[in-house]
């Protein structure tokens, strides 16, 4: 049985935190143990270079997230983990796909047009790289490069999902049928974490907490959740409150039962938070020690992502000659 490939990209510009724990890294490693699929995990290195000309971010961004899946379990045995820039056949799919897409399509990309939006009439374009401008092909190309069917995405990324389907279905109608055409999963009952102000958690929102913060931090961030000025003993809502939605994503089903109960009696904030700080760090804590070891360690982490390298170029290297074959730009004779 041929079995299904699910791929998915995480750009390296910051330091992963609970709400990338739980709404895409945590499902993405219970994945990874399941070997009825095989998993293509992969650091989007070129991707960051689109938003962040820091070098120094972008590579410790990049160790801190090999550390960050690696520490959580990540089974390297089943999925593929690896570098997007050690995969140069990314790139050379990334040009053939250039000369079959649209312009009126990138034109029609969200992330440009808000980009365009927020300039004057007079410069639309000011700031505007090629980088920004073709984004959603390098993303086609990493997921058409694989034929990857599933591709796990926020709601954001949604629309890259049908531009790469659009530019595969394009390349297979000139060239003939070489792709597959990927869909998107929107996990829809996956959680999506509030942040300490109460909006999403988001690192363009400034409200994160990072997922592997020591101990006392981690408990002073908890502390500063919002909250409401209800006292103890008077009843509370569970609806809307960040303490109890993140309760929620990491307790089990009689715990937020529990919980729930003793918000309807009054539960006091500050023991909340208590409870909410001992429930998180169980989950976290294990992984938090592999996490510190692991980034004093780094020749460990570029082993395993050399190892995913190896997988994916065996690959991708057979199947861009079969590309290069069919548009026209192989050698002569073998
Ligand atoms: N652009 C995606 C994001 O910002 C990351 C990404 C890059 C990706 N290439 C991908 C996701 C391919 C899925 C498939 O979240």
């Amino acid at each position: 049985m041929k079995k299904d490939i699910v791929l998915t990209g995480i750009t390296t510009t910051g330091t992963p935190h609970l709400g990338n724990y739980v709404g895409a890294i945590r499902p993405a490693i219970n994945l990874s143990q399941n070997t009825n699929v095989t998993p293509f995990y992969f650091l989007a290195d070129y991707h960051a270079l689109i938003k962040c000309q820091e070098p120094q971010r972008v590579r410790q961004s990049s160790l801190e997230i090999a550390a960050t899946w690696l520490a959580l379990g990540l089974d390297t045995n089943n999925a593929i983990f690896y570098r997007q820039s050690d995969v140069p056949e990314i790139l050379e799919l990334t040009w053939l796909l250039t000369c079959v897409t649209s312009k009126g399509l990138m034109n029609r990309s969200h992330a440009y047009k808000a980009a365009v939006a927020e300039n004057e009439e007079n410069d639309a374009d000011k700031g505007i790289t090629m980088g920004l401008f073709s984004y959603p092909i390098l993303m086609a190309a990493d997921i058409l490069l694989f034929n990857a069917s599933k591709v796990p995405v926020g709601k954001d990324q949604l629309q890259h999902i049908e531009m790469a389907r659009d530019i595969g279905a394009r390349f297979n109608h000139i060239y003939g049928e070489h792709f597959t055409l990927p869909e998107a999963v929107i996990d829809e009952k996956g959680a999506i974490l509030s942040g300490l102000d109460g909006r999403k958690m988001s690192k363009s929102y400034q409200n994160t907490i990072p997922l592997f913060e020591p101990e006392k931090k981690l408990k002073k961030l908890i502390n500063k959740i919002k909250t409401n000025s209800l006292e103890p003993h008077e009843p509370k809502d569970t609806a809307d409150c960040t303490l109890f939605s993140t309760f929620q994503a990491f307790a089990n089903v009689e715990e937020i039962a529990d919980v729930r109960q003793r918000y309807a009696v009054g539960i006091g904030w500050g023991e909340m938070k208590a409870i909410l700080f001992e429930k998180v760090n169980a989950e976290v804590a294990p992984a938090r020690e592999r996490y510190e070891a692991l980034l004093l360690q780094p020749n460990q982490i570029e082993e395993q992502l050399q190892i995913g390298a190896a997988k994916a170029r065996a690959i991708s290297q057979p199947f861009i000659a079969q590309l290069r074959e069919a548009v026209g730009i192989s050698r002569f004779s073998a």
